[in-house]
């Protein structure tokens, strides 16, 4: 299969590393020039649990020497969406599928916007994965990949993708109701991310503390109540117990929120609560704790922009 990876940070890197193993034509496709450079020049470097590996593959900084694709993987962050999209058309035939593996909510819906007749696949993984430098990352955390169609007559193609990925080392699933997955996965991030990112603390942390858990339950709270409101029917029968194993779980992790401003980049707030706050004000559902995490986490970045510009 023809496959390329747009937005290779450590789960695009890690994506592709597994597929380009497994035999398949992978490119990996990324903005950050030293990455690309790096992986041309040596491989990916991967820090397994079980020791250090380094696959062979190739890595563009854009997608102009590229032709049609088979599959196209989005990791790119969610506000970068149509951009990248936009700008890989030159990737995309009728019969190219779309799979969209980002965080937050709204990225297959732009996708599927921005390319009319595509088939767009949606899903979530629970691997877990850090960049260490250029072209060398940490595969943290096995976990099940799942996958479904958002749009378009994809129901046998579907099923191969998640054979070729599980052939290829990351176990994969199709479920029909892929949005109950997204909004699983959402309620994980809203009570998970904005809080280790404000509070500087590992995901862990989180679940230490009578404060921080009752912080947790206040976000999640008002997420499930905006899911259940919009006939979402959530895959967790106990939505805070399961936010707190899934932080427990990956306990070690900085959240992919808490990377982001460490880096002192953007924050993918505005696809997480700030999605919330969207979905409930829809269905006329009030979310002020979303709300206030949504604002705080615009003021560290607005705060963060201003010193950096001007060098404080
Ligand atoms: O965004 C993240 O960091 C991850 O989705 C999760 C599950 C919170 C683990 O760090």
């Amino acid at each position: 299969m023809k496959i390329a990876v747009i937005g290779a940070g450590a789960m695009g890197s890690l994506f592709g590393a597994y597929l380009a193993g497994g035999g398949h034509q992978v490119a990996l496709v990324d903005v950050w020039r030293e990455h690309v450079e790096m992986i041309n020049k040596q491989g990916l470097r991967i820090e397994e649990k079980s020791g250090e590996k380094i696959v062979s593959l190739t890595a563009e900084k854009d997608t102009r020497n590229l032709g049609a694709q088979d599959l196209v993987i989005i990791f790119v962050k969610s506000y970068n969406t149509a951009d990248a999209v936009n700008t890989a058309r030159n990737l995309f035939t009728e019969s190219t599928v779309i799979l969209t593996l980002q965080n937050g909510l709204g990225n297959a819906e732009i996708i599927a916007d921005t390319v009319r007749n595509a088939t767009v696949l949606a899903g979530t993984t629970a691997h877990g994965a850090t960049v260490l430098g250029p072209g060398y990352i940490r595969h943290a955390g096995v976990g099940e990949t799942i996958i479904g169609i958002y749009k378009g007559a994809g129901d046998r193609r579907v099923h191969d993708i998640a054979d070729t990925f599980t052939n290829c080392g990351i176990k994969t699933r199709v479920v029909d109701d892929i949005a109950s997955q997204l909004w699983g996965k959402l309620l994980i991030n809203i009570g998970i991310n904005p809080l280790t990112a404000l509070l500087n603390v590992t995901n862990g942390r989180l679940v230490e503390y009578d404060a921080t858990c009752a912080l947790m339950q206040m976000l999640v709270s008002e997420g499930e109540a905006v899911a259940r409101a919009g006939g979402i029917n959530i895959p967790y029968a106990d939505v805070l117990e399961k936010v707190k194993q899934v932080a427990v779980a990956t306990g070690t992790n900085r959240s992919s929120m808490l990377q982001d401003l460490d880096k002192g980049g953007r924050t993918e707030i505005d696809f997480i609560n700030g999605a919330v706050v969207r979905e409930g004000a829809k269905l006329g559902i009030s979310t002020p704790y979303n709300e206030m995490v949504t604002q705080l986490i615009k003021a560290v970045e607005a705060i963060r922009e201003f010193n950096v510009n001007n060098k404080q």
